[in-house]
C-alpha cells in the first residue's frame, strides 16, 4: 500500500500564519504539523509516501523530510498547481500508485489513540474498496456527514450539509483500492469548482464497496484549521507528552521501533539531533537500543 499526504490548500482560516508558509508546516506543539499525518501513515505500515503541496511550498516539504532515507522511508514531492479538491491528489498521484492500494491523509488532520496502532496496521493491508472512518463532532456541518440506515449501515455521505443527519462526520484519512485514480478522474467538479473526496467516497458507497469504521471516544481526530483548533491541538500534544513523557508523532522513533532503521541508523540520528527536548527524547530512547543489545 502506498500513502499520499494533501498537504497544499490556502489555509485562509489561519491567516496571516499563512501568508508565507503552508499551514502543514506550522508547528503543532514542538513538531511541524506534517509529521502527525506521515507518523499516521508509518503506523500502517506505509514505506511509500508521496507528498503533494503547492508550487509555493513544496520546496520547504523537500527540504523537512528529504528522499525519507533516513526514516527507512521512499517520500516523493508532486505540485498541486491550485486546490481543486482533496480527490485530485488520487488522480496527481495515479503513477505514484502504480495500481497499488492507497491511504490518503489530509495533512492538517492529526490522529491519536491507544488502538490506532492495531487498527492502521490492519487497515494497512487492505485491498478491496474504500475504508473511511466516522467521528462524533459537535459541528458536523462543516465536514462530509454519514447518514446510517436503520440498521446503522451508511447510506449516504452529504458534505457540509445545512442539517446533518447525524453528527459522524467523515475523517481526513481514507484507505482505498488501486480503483480510486480511476474513479476520481470520473467526478465532475462541485458548485464550489472542486474535485470533492465526498463524491468519491459516494461513489464507492453507490458500489457497496464503502465501508465506514466509526472511532469512539477512546480516539482523538484533531483538525488544526483555524487558530483556536490549531492552539488547543498543541495543548493536547503538550499535555500528553508531559504527562507520559513520550512524544507523539515520533518519526525516528516509529521507524526504529518498526525495524526500518537500525539501531545504529537510530543511534546516529538520536546523536547528530540538537539539544531540544525532542533531540533529548531521542537521545534517552538509544538506551533501549544500549539494553537490547
Ligand atoms: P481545507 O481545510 O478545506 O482548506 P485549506 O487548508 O485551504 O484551509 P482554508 O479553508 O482555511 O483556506 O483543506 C483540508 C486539507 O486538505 C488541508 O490540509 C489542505 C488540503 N487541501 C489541499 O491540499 N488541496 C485542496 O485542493 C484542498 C481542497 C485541500
Amino acid at each position: 500500500m502506498k500513502g499520499i499526504i494533501l498537504a497544499g490548500g490556502q489555509g485562509t482560516r489561519l491567516y496571516p500564519l499563512t501568508l508565507i508558509t503552508s499551514k502543514q508546516l506550522l508547528p503543532v506543539y514542538n513538531k511541524p504539523m506534517i509529521y502527525y499525518p506521515l507518523a499516521t501513515l508509518m503506523q500502517a505500515g506505509i514505506r511509500e509516501v508521496l507528498i503533494i503541496s503547492s508550487p509555493r511550498d513544496l520546496p520547504n516539504f523537500q527540504k523537512l523530510l528529504g528522499n525519507g532515507g533516513h526514516l527507512g522511508l521512499s517520500i516523493e514531492y508532486a505540485e498541486q498547481e491550485s486546490p481543486n479538491g482533496i480527490a485530485e491528489a488520487l488522480i496527481i498521484g495515479e503513477e505514484f500508485i502504480g495500481g497499488d492500494s492507497v491511504a490518503l491523509i489530509l495533512g492538517d488532520n492529526i490522529f491519536y489513540g491507544e488502538n490506532m496502532g492495531p487498527l492502521l496496521t490492519k487497515l494497512g493491508k487492505h485491498q478491496e474498496g474504500a475504508v473511511v472512518f466516522g467521528y462524533e463532532v459537535k459541528d458536523p456541518h462543516r465536514y462530509g456527514v454519514v447518514e446510517f440506515d436503520d440498521e446503522g449501515r451508511a447510506k449516504r455521505i452529504l458534505e457540509k450539509p445545512e442539517e446533518p443527519p447525524s453528527s459522524y462526520a467523515v475523517t481526513g484519512l481514507y484507505f482505498y483500492d488501486s480503483d480510486a485514480p480511476r474513479k476520481a478522474k470520473q467526478l465532475t467538479p462541485s458548485s464550489r469548482n472542486e474535485l470533492e473526496i465526498t463524491d468519491l467516497n459516494s461513489l464507492y458507497l453507490q458500489q457497496r464497496q464503502l465501508s465506514v469504521e466509526l472511532l469512539g471516544r477512546g480516539f482523538a481526530w484533531l483538525d488544526t484549521g483555524t487558530h483556536e483548533a490549531l492552539s488547543s491541538a498543541s495543548q493536547y500534544v503538550q499535555m500528553l507528552q508531559e504527562r507520559q513523557g513520550i512524544e507523539i508523532a515520533c518519526l525516528e522513533e516509529i521507524s526504529w521501533k518498526k525495524g526500518w532503521i537500525s539501531d545504529e541508523a537510530f543511534a546516529f540520528l538520536a546523536n547528530a539531533a540538537p539539544a531540544s527536548s525532542y533531540g533529548e527524547y531521542l537521545r534517552r530512547q538509544t538506551e533501549f537500543v544500549a539494553l537490547l543489545r
